[in-house]
Protein backbone atom coordinates (compact mmCIF):
# COMPACT_ATOMS: atom_id res chain seq x y z
CA UNK A 1 0.00 0.00 0.00
CA UNK A 2 1.23 3.45 -1.09
CA UNK A 3 3.26 2.71 -3.23
CA UNK A 4 1.05 3.15 -6.26
CA UNK A 5 -0.29 6.71 -6.71
CA UNK A 6 -4.02 7.09 -6.75
CA UNK A 7 -5.56 8.40 -10.19
CA UNK A 8 -8.62 9.88 -10.37
CA UNK A 9 -9.92 10.70 -14.13
CA UNK A 10 -12.77 12.21 -15.55
CA UNK A 11 -14.53 10.95 -19.02
CA UNK A 12 -16.94 13.35 -19.87
CA UNK A 13 -17.80 11.68 -22.70
CA UNK A 14 -20.01 13.28 -25.59
CA UNK A 15 -20.75 15.30 -22.96
CA UNK A 16 -20.72 19.74 -22.30
CA UNK A 17 -20.97 22.79 -24.56
CA UNK A 18 -18.00 24.97 -24.81
CA UNK A 19 -19.05 27.36 -22.00
CA UNK A 20 -19.76 24.13 -19.91
CA UNK A 21 -16.42 22.22 -20.48
CA UNK A 22 -14.63 25.79 -19.79
CA UNK A 23 -16.67 25.92 -16.27
CA UNK A 24 -16.16 22.45 -15.08
CA UNK A 25 -12.50 22.51 -16.00
CA UNK A 26 -12.08 26.11 -13.83
CA UNK A 27 -14.25 24.61 -11.12
CA UNK A 28 -11.87 21.39 -10.87
CA UNK A 29 -8.74 23.64 -11.52
CA UNK A 30 -9.72 26.02 -8.85
CA UNK A 31 -11.16 23.86 -6.35
CA UNK A 32 -8.47 21.53 -6.33
CA UNK A 33 -6.84 21.32 -2.92
CA UNK A 34 -3.50 20.37 -1.41
CA UNK A 35 -4.31 16.06 -2.97
CA UNK A 36 -0.86 16.37 -4.33
CA UNK A 37 -0.72 12.39 -3.78
CA UNK A 38 -3.54 11.57 -6.09
CA UNK A 39 -3.17 12.55 -9.95
CA UNK A 40 -5.72 13.68 -12.00
CA UNK A 41 -6.97 13.96 -15.39
CA UNK A 42 -9.77 15.07 -17.67
CA UNK A 43 -11.10 14.11 -20.56
CA UNK A 44 -13.19 16.10 -22.51
CA UNK A 45 -14.92 15.88 -25.76
CA UNK A 46 -12.21 16.54 -28.87
CA UNK A 47 -13.49 19.61 -29.98
CA UNK A 48 -12.90 21.14 -26.37
CA UNK A 49 -8.84 19.52 -25.66
CA UNK A 50 -7.94 23.36 -26.63
CA UNK A 51 -9.79 25.20 -24.38
CA UNK A 52 -9.87 22.89 -21.70
CA UNK A 53 -5.77 22.80 -22.27
CA UNK A 54 -5.51 26.57 -21.76
CA UNK A 55 -7.72 26.78 -18.47
CA UNK A 56 -5.88 23.79 -17.01
CA UNK A 57 -2.48 25.74 -17.49
CA UNK A 58 -0.37 25.98 -14.20
CA UNK A 59 -2.56 23.52 -12.49
CA UNK A 60 -1.64 20.18 -11.82
CA UNK A 61 -4.24 18.39 -13.65
CA UNK A 62 -2.91 16.42 -16.62
CA UNK A 63 -5.43 16.49 -20.07
CA UNK A 64 -6.42 13.16 -21.60
CA UNK A 65 -8.58 12.26 -24.93
CA UNK A 66 -11.52 9.54 -25.37
CA UNK A 67 -10.38 7.79 -28.20
CA UNK A 68 -7.95 8.40 -31.31
CA UNK A 69 -7.08 6.29 -34.54
CA UNK A 70 -3.92 4.42 -35.09
CA UNK A 71 -2.19 6.49 -37.72
CA UNK A 72 0.01 9.29 -37.53
CA UNK A 73 -2.25 11.34 -40.58
CA UNK A 74 -3.71 10.85 -44.36
CA UNK A 75 -7.05 9.88 -45.54
CA UNK A 76 -9.13 8.64 -42.35
CA UNK A 77 -12.19 11.29 -42.40
CA UNK A 78 -13.26 12.02 -39.05
CA UNK A 79 -10.29 10.67 -37.20
CA UNK A 80 -8.22 11.92 -34.78
CA UNK A 81 -4.47 11.09 -34.62
CA UNK A 82 -2.25 10.95 -31.74
CA UNK A 83 -0.13 13.57 -33.00
CA UNK A 84 -2.89 15.65 -32.85
CA UNK A 85 -3.72 14.77 -29.87
CA UNK A 86 0.40 15.56 -28.25
CA UNK A 87 -0.12 18.88 -30.44
CA UNK A 88 -3.07 19.83 -27.97
CA UNK A 89 -1.58 19.10 -25.05
CA UNK A 90 -2.47 15.68 -23.84
CA UNK A 91 -0.44 13.03 -22.11
CA UNK A 92 -2.96 10.34 -21.70
CA UNK A 93 -5.93 8.70 -23.48
CA UNK A 94 -8.79 6.19 -23.02
CA UNK A 95 -8.78 3.24 -25.40
CA UNK A 96 -11.33 0.24 -25.49
CA UNK A 97 -13.67 2.35 -23.44
CA UNK A 98 -17.35 -0.53 -23.30
CA UNK A 99 -18.88 2.04 -25.17
CA UNK A 100 -16.54 2.02 -28.12
CA UNK A 101 -16.22 -1.93 -27.77
CA UNK A 102 -20.26 -1.64 -27.84
CA UNK A 103 -22.13 0.64 -29.47
CA UNK A 104 -19.12 1.10 -31.97
CA UNK A 105 -18.36 -2.41 -32.06
CA UNK A 106 -14.14 -1.68 -31.42
CA UNK A 107 -12.42 -5.23 -31.13
CA UNK A 108 -9.64 -6.47 -29.28
CA UNK A 109 -7.71 -6.05 -32.25
CA UNK A 110 -8.43 -3.42 -33.52
CA UNK A 111 -7.76 -1.88 -29.42
CA UNK A 112 -4.66 -3.27 -29.37
CA UNK A 113 -3.59 -1.37 -32.55
CA UNK A 114 -4.57 1.78 -30.73
CA UNK A 115 -2.80 0.62 -27.77
CA UNK A 116 0.73 0.11 -29.39
CA UNK A 117 0.39 2.92 -31.41
CA UNK A 118 -0.48 5.59 -28.62
CA UNK A 119 2.17 4.13 -26.67
CA UNK A 120 4.78 4.49 -29.36
CA UNK A 121 3.19 7.89 -30.37
CA UNK A 122 4.32 9.24 -26.54
CA UNK A 123 1.03 9.22 -24.85
CA UNK A 124 0.09 7.01 -21.90
CA UNK A 125 -2.89 5.23 -22.13
CA UNK A 126 -6.28 4.28 -19.71
CA UNK A 127 -7.19 0.64 -21.18
CA UNK A 128 -10.53 -0.32 -20.18
CA UNK A 129 -12.04 -3.27 -20.03
CA UNK A 130 -15.19 -5.55 -18.38
CA UNK A 131 -17.80 -7.57 -18.30
CA UNK A 132 -21.37 -7.05 -19.32
CA UNK A 133 -24.17 -8.74 -16.81
CA UNK A 134 -24.88 -11.70 -19.64
CA UNK A 135 -20.88 -12.67 -19.10
CA UNK A 136 -21.18 -12.03 -15.48
CA UNK A 137 -24.19 -14.30 -15.05
CA UNK A 138 -22.40 -16.94 -16.64
CA UNK A 139 -19.20 -16.88 -14.93
CA UNK A 140 -17.17 -15.79 -17.50
CA UNK A 141 -15.95 -12.68 -16.13
CA UNK A 142 -12.01 -14.01 -14.88
CA UNK A 143 -11.94 -15.58 -19.10
CA UNK A 144 -13.07 -12.20 -20.31
CA UNK A 145 -10.55 -9.81 -17.92
CA UNK A 146 -8.14 -12.21 -19.26
CA UNK A 147 -9.16 -11.99 -22.64
CA UNK A 148 -9.65 -8.33 -23.14
CA UNK A 149 -6.04 -7.62 -20.97
CA UNK A 150 -4.05 -9.94 -22.86
CA UNK A 151 -5.58 -8.99 -26.49
CA UNK A 152 -5.51 -5.30 -25.21
CA UNK A 153 -1.78 -5.32 -24.51
CA UNK A 154 -0.40 -8.01 -26.63
CA UNK A 155 3.21 -7.06 -28.45
CA UNK A 156 3.30 -3.98 -25.84
CA UNK A 157 7.12 -3.21 -25.31
CA UNK A 158 8.27 -3.64 -21.57
CA UNK A 159 9.63 0.04 -21.90
CA UNK A 160 5.98 1.43 -22.38
CA UNK A 161 4.41 -0.33 -19.51
CA UNK A 162 5.30 2.43 -17.09
CA UNK A 163 2.74 4.50 -18.86
CA UNK A 164 -0.23 1.95 -19.22
CA UNK A 165 -3.01 1.93 -16.49
CA UNK A 166 -5.75 -0.56 -16.50
CA UNK A 167 -9.43 0.54 -15.68
CA UNK A 168 -11.69 -1.69 -14.90
CA UNK A 169 -15.70 -1.02 -15.66
CA UNK A 170 -18.39 -3.83 -15.56
CA UNK A 171 -20.28 -2.51 -18.10
CA UNK A 172 -23.22 -3.46 -16.03
CA UNK A 173 -22.51 -0.89 -13.47
CA UNK A 174 -21.68 1.76 -15.80
CA UNK A 175 -23.67 4.81 -15.91
CA UNK A 176 -26.25 2.99 -13.63
CA UNK A 177 -27.34 3.33 -10.26
CA UNK A 178 -29.43 0.83 -9.59
CA UNK A 179 -26.76 -1.50 -10.40
CA UNK A 180 -23.66 -0.91 -8.34
CA UNK A 181 -20.74 -3.23 -8.26
CA UNK A 182 -19.73 -3.89 -4.42
CA UNK A 183 -16.25 -2.81 -3.62
CA UNK A 184 -15.46 -6.17 -2.76
CA UNK A 185 -16.47 -7.00 -6.44
CA UNK A 186 -14.04 -4.60 -7.39
CA UNK A 187 -11.68 -5.84 -5.58
CA UNK A 188 -11.72 -9.15 -6.71
CA UNK A 189 -11.88 -8.10 -10.68
CA UNK A 190 -8.29 -6.19 -9.50
CA UNK A 191 -6.70 -9.22 -8.34
CA UNK A 192 -8.04 -10.95 -11.73
CA UNK A 193 -5.96 -8.25 -13.35
CA UNK A 194 -3.20 -7.91 -11.86
CA UNK A 195 -2.27 -11.32 -11.43
CA UNK A 196 -2.87 -11.76 -15.76
CA UNK A 197 -0.41 -8.94 -15.83
CA UNK A 198 2.01 -10.69 -13.61
CA UNK A 199 1.70 -13.44 -16.31
CA UNK A 200 2.15 -10.87 -19.67
CA UNK A 201 4.85 -8.81 -18.08
CA UNK A 202 6.24 -10.08 -14.69
CA UNK A 203 5.56 -9.73 -10.94
CA UNK A 204 7.15 -6.29 -10.60
CA UNK A 205 5.48 -4.52 -13.44
CA UNK A 206 2.15 -5.87 -11.94
CA UNK A 207 3.03 -4.61 -8.56
CA UNK A 208 3.57 -1.12 -10.22
CA UNK A 209 0.61 -0.84 -12.50
CA UNK A 210 -2.63 1.40 -11.63
CA UNK A 211 -5.90 -0.17 -11.70
CA UNK A 212 -8.75 2.07 -11.42
CA UNK A 213 -12.44 1.09 -10.92
CA UNK A 214 -15.22 2.61 -13.17
CA UNK A 215 -18.80 2.32 -12.76
CA UNK A 216 -21.28 4.69 -11.05
CA UNK A 217 -18.51 5.71 -8.66
CA UNK A 218 -20.12 9.05 -6.51
CA UNK A 219 -18.83 10.68 -3.44
CA UNK A 220 -20.83 8.56 -1.16
CA UNK A 221 -19.62 5.62 -2.00
CA UNK A 222 -15.55 6.55 -3.20
CA UNK A 223 -14.17 6.15 -0.48
CA UNK A 224 -15.28 2.20 -0.06
CA UNK A 225 -13.71 1.16 -3.35
CA UNK A 226 -10.54 3.46 -3.27
CA UNK A 227 -9.74 1.84 0.14
CA UNK A 228 -10.02 -1.41 -0.99
CA UNK A 229 -6.51 -3.24 -1.72
CA UNK A 230 -5.68 -3.15 -5.32
CA UNK A 231 -7.75 -0.36 -6.11
CA UNK A 232 -5.57 2.46 -7.37
CA UNK A 233 -8.06 5.35 -8.44
CA UNK A 234 -11.27 5.58 -10.61
CA UNK A 235 -12.81 6.15 -14.23
CA UNK A 236 -15.12 8.88 -13.41
CA UNK A 237 -17.97 9.72 -15.86
CA UNK A 238 -21.55 11.07 -14.72
CA UNK A 239 -19.88 12.46 -11.29
CA UNK A 240 -17.44 14.12 -13.12
CA UNK A 241 -20.33 16.31 -14.52
CA UNK A 242 -20.05 18.55 -11.32
CA UNK A 243 -16.51 19.76 -10.28
CA UNK A 244 -18.15 19.45 -6.58
CA UNK A 245 -19.05 15.88 -7.08
CA UNK A 246 -15.73 14.83 -8.46
CA UNK A 247 -13.47 16.91 -6.44
CA UNK A 248 -14.78 14.85 -3.31
CA UNK A 249 -13.83 11.55 -4.94
CA UNK A 250 -10.55 12.97 -4.89
CA UNK A 251 -10.42 14.05 -1.67
CA UNK A 252 -11.73 10.57 -1.11
CA UNK A 253 -8.84 9.20 -3.11
CA UNK A 254 -5.95 10.86 -0.76
O1 LIG B 1 -15.44 5.88 -18.08
C1 LIG B 1 -16.24 6.17 -17.01
C2 LIG B 1 -17.45 5.36 -16.96
O2 LIG B 1 -17.79 4.61 -18.03
C3 LIG B 1 -18.24 5.31 -15.75
O3 LIG B 1 -19.32 6.13 -15.97
O4 LIG B 1 -21.24 7.47 -15.27
O5 LIG B 1 -20.89 5.18 -14.34
O6 LIG B 1 -19.38 7.02 -13.65
P1 LIG B 1 -20.26 6.47 -14.73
Amino acid sequence: PGKRRKVVVGNWKMHTTSAEARQLAKGVANGLGNEDDVSVILCPPFPYLALVREILKGSRIALGAQNMYPEKEGAFTGEVSPMMLLDLGCKYVILGHSERRHKLGESDMFINQKVRFALASGLGVILCVGETLEQRKANQTEALLDRQLSLGLADVPADALPRISIAYEPVWAIGNAAHHATPQQAEDAHAILRGRFANLFGEEAAEAVAIQYGGSVDPENAAAFLRRNGVDGALIGGASMKADQFLAIIRAAK
